[in-house]
């Protein structure tokens, strides 16, 4: 699992959460480095969670790039303060295009957002720009006891295809997942 990206569009997937909390989904910027890594840091047992130069790395991979979900930039919304830093982002996902097929790297909601539609609207944008890029397929490894992040993979039409022994640092398997993008998403 889990560029800095230049502002090439600006996604406005503006979605509701929380009781009438707004967010946009929009491009990384470079000032958002710190606050993407302390919410990995939160969401991740540190066994799995990235340091700040692995981070760094697959952010910055050829083909990769990452999409936030920021409650500051929603018109007419003041913004639910994170407890994580000041800047008021949700959520935030990491993606890669590899010629065909599309690689979700890492999905971050942080935890008093989560429930709320911000992981859906995040995977729904980051595919949108895997297909724009040419991916017909996406994949993505997640841990085989992560059972929040299984069912919602499955809700949003992704299937097992394998296990992968040891995945992660040779103590923990992976399961395989994937999605053919040309097939409607389910929700
Ligand atoms: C997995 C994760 C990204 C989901 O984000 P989210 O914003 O809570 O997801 P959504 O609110 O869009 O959920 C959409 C659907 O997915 C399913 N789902 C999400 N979280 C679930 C959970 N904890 N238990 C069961 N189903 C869940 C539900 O079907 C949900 O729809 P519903 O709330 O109407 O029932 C979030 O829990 C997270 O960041 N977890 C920690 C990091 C992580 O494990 N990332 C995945 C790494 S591989």
């Amino acid at each position: 699992m889990r560029s800095r990206q230049i502002h090439s569009f600006y996604e406005c997937v503006v979605s509701r959460y929380n009781g009438g909390v707004l967010f946009r989904i929009r491009q990384f910027e470079k000032a958002d480095f710190d606050t993407l890594w302390r919410i990995d840091q939160a969401c991740f047992d540190p066994q799995l969670a990235y340091s700040r130069p692995e981070l760094a790395f697959y952010m910055r991979r050829l083909g990769s790039f990452t999409l936030v979900a920021d409650a500051d930039e929603a018109p007419g919304n003041g913004g639910a303060p994170s407890a994580i830093s000041g800047r008021n982002i949700s959520g935030f996902i990491v993606a890669e295009t590899r010629r065909k097929s599309g690689h979700i790297i890492t999905i971050d909601v942080v935890a008093e957002a989560r429930r709320a539609g911000v992981g859906s609207a995040l995977l729904r944008a980051a595919e949108d720009q895997l297909l724009r890029a040419g991916a017909v397929t996406v994949a993505l490894e997640t841990p085989v006891n992560n059972d929040a992040a299984i069912r919602f993979y499955k809700q949003k039409g992704y299937f097992v295809e394998k296990t992968v022994p040891g995945y992660y640092s040779g103590q923990l398997d992976a399961l395989l997942m994937a999605k053919d993008l040309a097939r409607p998403a389910v929700g």
